[in-house]
């Protein structure tokens, strides 16, 4: 990549970094050793701690074969205390990941109690804890257990998860394991340090995705827009530590980890969201909004018998990167917009520019092969200081070195 703005991965040189692993008693143990797996393969050392609980659902020989090291099980196992007392385990690791956080361990670490190997290294870590909790849904919500986990986050511990969606009860709702990718990305990202997240303590708002205009109830207008560039680009802001508000048009992607996301779908909605999700640091408007939208949508749906093709009028949705722009002591400290050109790119760009009142445009030209919904964009950044050309390069890779960008310009 020929651009400074490419220089990605030297940031997140964790490969000599240890994980102290504390595997708890659930169903969804069993991703526990998917996590391990991950974490070696990118070159993490994981050093697990099963509980009792733990071990009745995964065994001791997957966990440490995956892992590659002893299995610690027992607070008074007079070999495992010989070798390496708990006060020395617990501090063994650059981190310290609890997966899945029963709400029994939850409880405990929340109390400070040490009745366990498990509770005696949350107690006596000086080192992150980072926790992936997984109950019953009733026992999520359960206000003792939502107490305790508010608890452990003002003590400063990482929650990730949990996810929603059927769980092995049967039932549905939030109290699934996040998945083992998402874990994983999580402990890399804190085992990078502080570094790694410059936009830490910011808050952004990213708008993706079509908008959808409804002509009657099951019918609308809407365009071929994917949504990715804008997904990748909130992916990549979360992934440098800033809170992420992504507004999204009707897209199947799935939610970036981290990123706080709301579905919706016509440009009005849109403008809604983004206003009501600020104040934010940064504001990137990404979504292919809809031009115009039909003056008064029908309240049933249109039939062919009723004589003849409807006449439909139109009327101009609301500009939301020229609102929020134009948007007084709440403006972002830095708005950047998105242009797809078919000729003239930077002429295009740059009169955008000023006539939406934002500091940066992003354009690209859209009859470049595989640019529009395909995987790759090759982009023009277009600020009131000058005009760079970036190497064309993947989706995700553009959004990262845009994040850097704007890291870079919010410092
Ligand atoms: O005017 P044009 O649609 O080319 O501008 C594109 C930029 O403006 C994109 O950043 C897009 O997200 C934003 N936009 C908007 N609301 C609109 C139209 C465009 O936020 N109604």
């Amino acid at each position: 990549m020929g651009h400074k703005g490419f220089r990605q991965g030297e940031a997140t040189q964790v490969s000599d970094k240890r994980v102290l692993l504390i595997v708890g008693g659930g169903i969804a143990a069993y991703k526990a050793l998917e996590l391990t797996r991950l974490l070696r393969k990118a070159g993490v050392a994981v050093r697990p701690v099963l509980t009792r609980a733990g071990a009745e659902f995964v065994t001791p020989l997957s966990l440490g074969g995956l892992a590659g090291d002893k299995v610690y099980q027992d607070l008074f196992d007079l070999t495992d205390e010989a070798e390496m007392g708990h006060i020395q385990l617990s501090r063994s690791a650059d981190l310290v990941a609890v997966v899945p956080a029963t709400a029994d361990l939850i409880a405990k670490a929340a109390n400070g109690l040490a009745g366990d190997l498990a509770s005696t290294i949350l107690l006596a870590t000086d080192k992150p804890v980072l926790m992936a909790p997984a109950m019953n849904v009733r026992m999520w919500q359960h206000p003792a257990v939502q107490r305790n986990v508010a608890q452990l986050k003002a003590d400063g511990l990482q929650m990730v998860g949990p996810d929603e969606g059927s769980m092995a009860c049967g039932e549905f709702g939030p109290g699934r394991l996040a998945e083992p990718e998402v874990i994983f990305a999580a402990i890399m990202t804190a085992l990078a340090g502080p570094a790694a997240r410059p936009l830490a303590g910011k808050r952004a708002l990213v708008t993706a995705g079509p908008t959808f205009e409804p002509i009657d109830p099951v019918r609308g207008i809407t365009n071929r827009s994917s949504g990715r560039q804008g997904f990748a680009i909130a992916e990549a802001l979360a992934g440098l530590g800033a809170e992420v508000t992504l507004v999204a048009g009707p897209v199947f992607l799935p939610t970036p980890p981290g990123v706080t996301r709301i579905d919706v779908e016509t440009a009005r909605q849109m403008l809604a969201a983004s206003q009501a999700a600020l104040p934010a640091d940064v504001g990137v408007f990404v979504a292919a909004v809809a031009d115009w939208r039909v003056d008064e949508a029908f309240g049933t749906k249109l039939k062919k018998e009723k004589g003849g093709p409807p006449a439909l009028t139109f009327v101009e949705n609301p500009d939301i990167l020229a609102a929020v722009s134009a948007t007084g002591p709440a403006r972002p400290r830095l708005v950047v917009g998105f242009a797809a050109e078919t000729n003239d790119v930077e002429a295009h760009a740059r009169a955008k520019l000023s006539r939406k009142g934002c500091d940066w445009i992003i354009a690209n030209d859209v009859t470049e092969p595989g640019v529009m919904g395909g995987d790759e964009n090759s982009v023009l950044l277009v600020t009131r200081q000058g005009t760079e050309r970036w190497d064309r390069a993947p989706k995700d890779e553009v959004a990262r070195a845009i994040a850097l960008r704007i890291a870079e310009a919010l410092a």
